[in-house]
């Protein structure tokens, strides 16, 4: 037995799995749009936001409803095939988390066509190739948004991986390295050409990481350089009007949430709702707090007692969001077990609203640097 099927073989015996076929829900649905041969219940999408858009996040987004594809946390693509626990613990899903694609990412493109085969040969899916990462770690072994300066071997790359797998294979991208070479369009045209069946497209270019406006315009040539297959317009967008308007004036397909899932993790299920003609439903305060707890409670599926350690990070934003009182939001930070867990909710829940300030909007750190707007 190899490393990889021991550690796999270990995560499969627990609840969760790396299985990600079983029972799968790609149920057609009135607002449904497809990718490949994957029908999906929601045009809108989870654009991965490495640390935060873990499986029991997903899952809470996903009970709320109204959410399309979700994709994973970049995943290191020689790590995974290596069974790094760590690469395995990203990918770890559970028949509640679909659709789902994996995303991998590697300067290796041996690699990455290992990878997406291991993918498969688990039960997943969706492959999607990370062409957008902006930091220099990834950028300066040839990965991430590197790739979009050599477009010949983005291409060569594309084409191996789609015929490694059956899978629908996917690229997320930026608009390209700087404004002085902007990429996408042409790269979008040719990535098409090469079988891939969607583009996700973040309006900014690498040398912008996450500053300044999205560009719509560089959006909308990406949108008009593809004949058939969906673009999935991504960037800035944290409102039913922000998500309208970005569709409007692009025309792209599909559109991908990352930060604005976090700022309000009822924006899939209100983009639902306008999409069937229904007035967008706003959370009740029960209903808040309800998303904080099932959201540390499916943390404990996956983390077991680590998990009161890995929800620090979400205790100033669930504090701002939901106006936990600063002593409440504090005790969030240090809570060791279950019960003290519960006993917080409980005083949340009567005394959530007592603090006015005003949700923050700079709660989610980007990678390279701080940004103006979030
Ligand atoms: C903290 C953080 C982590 C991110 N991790 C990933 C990642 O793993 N893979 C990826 O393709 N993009 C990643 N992104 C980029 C987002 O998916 C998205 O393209 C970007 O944040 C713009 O969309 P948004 O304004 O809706 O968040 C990350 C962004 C942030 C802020």
């Amino acid at each position: 037995m190899t490393g990889v099927q021991t550690e796999v073989e270990e995560h499969e015996s627990r609840e969760f799995t790396t299985q990600a076929s079983l029972n799968s829900d790609e149920t057609p649905s009135p607002v449904s749009f497809t990718i490949g041969s994957r029908q999906l219940p929601s045009r809108y999408c989870l654009a991965p936001l490495a640390g935060y858009t873990h499986l029991a996040f997903r899952r809470a987004l996903r009970e709320v409803g109204g959410l399309g594809l979700a994709t994973t946390d970049l995943v290191h693509a020689t790590q995974l095939v290596g069974g790094h626990r760590h690469s395995l613990e990203l990918i770890e899903t559970h028949p509640h988390d679909r659709p789902l694609s994996v995303q991998i990412f590697s300067g290796n493109n041996d690699h990455l066509v290992d990878a997406a085969r291991w993918l498969e040969t688990h039960g997943y899916e969706g492959v999607d190739i990370n062409m957008g990462c902006p930091m220099a770690k990834i950028n300066g072994q040839g990965g991430g948004a590197r790739l979009l300066c050599d477009a010949d071997h983005a291409c060569r790359l594309v084409e191996r991986v789609v015929a490694a797998v059956a899978v629908p294979v996917t690229v997320k991208m930026r608009l390209g390295w700087d404004r002085d070479s902007i990429a996408s369009p042409m790269l979008a045209k040719r990535f098409e050409a090469a079988g891939v069946a969607a583009i996700t497209i973040h309006g900014r270019t690498r040398q912008q990481g996450f500053q300044g406006g999205v560009d719509l315009a560089g959006i909308q040539a990406t949108v008009e350089a593809v004949s058939q297959i969906p673009v999935i317009g991504n960037g800035d967008v944290r409102t039913v009007e922000g998500a309208q308007h970005m569709r409007r004036v692009t025309g792209c397909a599909a559109i991908a949430i990352g930060r604005g899932a976090m700022l309000d993790p009822w924006i899939f299920r209100k983009l639902q709702d306008v999409e069937l003609g229904r007035t967008p439903r706003e959370p009740t305060p029960d209903e808040q707090v309800d998303f904080l707890a099932r959201h540390f409670l499916l943390m404990t599926e996956q983390h077991g007692e680590r998990s009161c350690l890995l929800f620090r990070k979400f205790a100033a934003w669930y504090g701002a969001r939901l106006g936990v009182p600063e002593d409440l939001e504090q005790r969030l930070r240090l809570f060791t077990s279950l019960p003290e867990f519960e006993a917080i909710i409980a005083e949340i829940r009567q005394r959530h609203g007592e603090r006015r300030t005003p949700i923050a909007t700079a709660l989610i750190k980007v990678p390279n640097g701080p940004v103006e707007r979030w």
